[in-house]
């Protein structure tokens, strides 16, 4: 018998761990859920001096779940230690909109936060490490955190829409009572905002009779380009509304299946969406971080091409470009 060789354990950050989104996403991590069944790791936590105490709990809990694929862990306020040698980075903490707050506080604190973090992981991070921002204004977050991270490569840097894409895959398999499994290629364009696109016209549905286009199964237009639209562009609110706070094992499943897609790579023929650096498709104004419709394989993303985009798509995908570009000019003057 031939043992497998284990692999070495592959190095994690999660910042923003002691609140609620790190709290449903560390043990997925531990569990193998984004990384693989074989694939050991070691969770690296940062949060604030305030939730230092929190922080060490969540360590607790981890210890005390016994999870055979987690090597380590380590949980710090200190953003040095928490980014050094860091494979993959999950970055989830931020500055939450309070109450009397206007847009640009708000933008400011977090393009401060993501200024500095970037520093950090780029002195510190392990070679190629690849980040993935959940933390809002995600898409802007992720621009800043690449702009003052110039060596890490631009492909490296990524934001979460993979909840929203999971939203739309829900959304269709309710309407149609079939296995979300069997739904693919939605599409989210754009921003992690109500002004996001969802879009079905290149989704499909496997049924015993081969694949066949959402449209033709749903055969509802009005439906799919009205309350389809609004209610995942709006579901982060009805969330919020329902629970009181905002999403987060969802969020959390999203962040895996991003991650886990990225390294491991999309099934032939499937695409997923991610926030990327946009170069230009689709007549995106280059230099947003915009979410498209992208295969993975090799550890690595490329925007899918040669989509038709019709009239009503188009609109769509400019509004969302338009309100990018607007965070972007935003987060800029907070610099300044
Ligand atoms: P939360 O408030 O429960 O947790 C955020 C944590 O970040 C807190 O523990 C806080 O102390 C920490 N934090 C604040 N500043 C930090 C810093 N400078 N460094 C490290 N940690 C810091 O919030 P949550 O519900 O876990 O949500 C986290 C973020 O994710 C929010 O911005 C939320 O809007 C966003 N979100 C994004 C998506 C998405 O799909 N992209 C979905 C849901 C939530
Ligand atoms: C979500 O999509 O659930 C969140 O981004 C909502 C929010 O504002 O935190």
């Amino acid at each position: 018998v031939t043992v497998p060789m284990a692999k070495d354990p592959v190095r994690v950050l999660v910042t923003g761990a002691a609140g609620q989104i790190g709290y449903a996403l560390v043990p997925m991590i531990a569990r193998g859920v984004m990384l693989g069944p074989d694939q050991p790791v070691i969770l690296h936590m940062l949060d604030i001096p305030p939730a230092a105490e929190s922080l060490n709990g969540v360590k607790m809990e981890l210890v005390d779940a016994a999870f055979p694929l987690l090597k380590g862990v380590v949980a710090t306020t200190d953003v040095v230690e928490a980014c050094t040698g860091v494979n993959i980075a999950v970055m989830v903490g931020g500055f939450p909109r309070k109450e009397g707050m206007e847009r640009k506080d708000v933008m400011s604190k977090n393009v401060s936060i993501y200024k500095s973090q970037a520093s950090a992981l780029e002195k510190h991070a392990a070679a190629n490490c690849k980040v993935l921002v959940v933390a809002n204004p995600a898409n802007t977050n992720a621009l800043i955190l690449k702009e003052f991270a110039p060596s890490i490569p631009e492909k490296n840097i990524s934001c979460l829409t993979r909840l929203d894409h999971n939203r739309a895959l829900g959304q269709i398999s309710e309407r149609l009572n079939v296995q979300v499994s069997d739904v693919k290629n939605v599409i989210i364009w754009g921003n992690h905002s109500s002004t996001q696109y969802p879009d079905v016209n290149h989704a499909t549905v496997r049924t015993p009779a081969g694949e066949k286009a959402v449209r033709e199964l749903v055969a509802d237009d009005a439906w799919l380009n009205g309350e389809f639209i609004t209610t995942v562009q709006q579901r982060g609110a009805a969330i919020i509304k329902a629970r009181k706070l905002s999403s987060a094992l969802s969020a959390a499943s999203a962040a895996c299946d991003h991650i886990r897609d990225w390294v491991l790579g999309t099934p032939e023929g499937t695409w997923v969406s991610m926030g990327v650096y946009s170069d230009g498709s689709y007549n995106v104004p280059a230099g947003l971080i915009y979410s498209f419709p992208v295969y993975c394989q090799n550890g690595e993303w490329k925007i899918v091409q040669g989509l038709s985009i019709d009239e009503f798509s188009r609109k769509k995908l400019d509004l969302t470009a338009e309100e990018l570009s607007e965070e972007k000019a935003l987060a800029y003057s907070c610099l300044s």
